[in-house]
């Protein structure tokens, strides 16, 4: 059994009514509640959290440092531009997957820059929350070593 951080940063609180042709109707509480059934059903405890601030975001970075966590980490916005939660990320031994519920590469030219997906271990876009149920499949993966 392992605890798993799902980390979500900014806007992904707005899920359902932000852009939902994009993102889809299903709230935060919604996705919430399917990340921790779905870590259920492989073992697993996931710890859902959402902020809006970078700073925050670093410090639970660092926390999986500290601790060895696996985490999932959909970083929003700061994917493209933020160096700070790169850095934060490449302190961390245990596996870190990017997710995203759209695909960045299908969308401006600005998403398709990502500074934190070389110190990820691998990238899940596209499949609406479900990227969410793929990386938890990965972790699982990686955690025991099937891969
Ligand atoms: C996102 C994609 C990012 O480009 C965007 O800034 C988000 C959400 C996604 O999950 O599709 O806020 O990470």
């Amino acid at each position: 059994m392992a605890e798993i951080l799902v980390l979500n940063g900014p806007n992904l609180a707005r899920l359902g009514v932000r852009e939902p042709e994009i993102y889809g109707h299903a709230s935060y509480d919604d996705l919430v509640k399917q990340c921790q059934s779905w870590a259920a059903v492989l073992g697993h405890q996931a710890q859902v959290r959402q902020t809006d601030s970078e700073h925050e975001l670093v410090g639970w970075l660092h926390e999986a440092a500290d601790q060895n966590l696996p985490v999932i980490l959909n970083a929003a916005a700061f994917t493209h531009y933020s160096y700070s939660i790169r850095d934060a990320i490449a302190q961390i031994k245990s596996p870190v997957i990017e997710v995203h519920i759209s695909n960045p590469a299908a969308r401006e030219d600005f998403r398709h820059q990502s500074v934190i997906a070389a110190v990820c271990v691998g990238a899940i876009s596209g499949f609406g929350l479900h990227s969410y149920y793929l990386a938890i499949q990965a972790i699982d993966i990686l955690l025991n070593n099937k891969k």
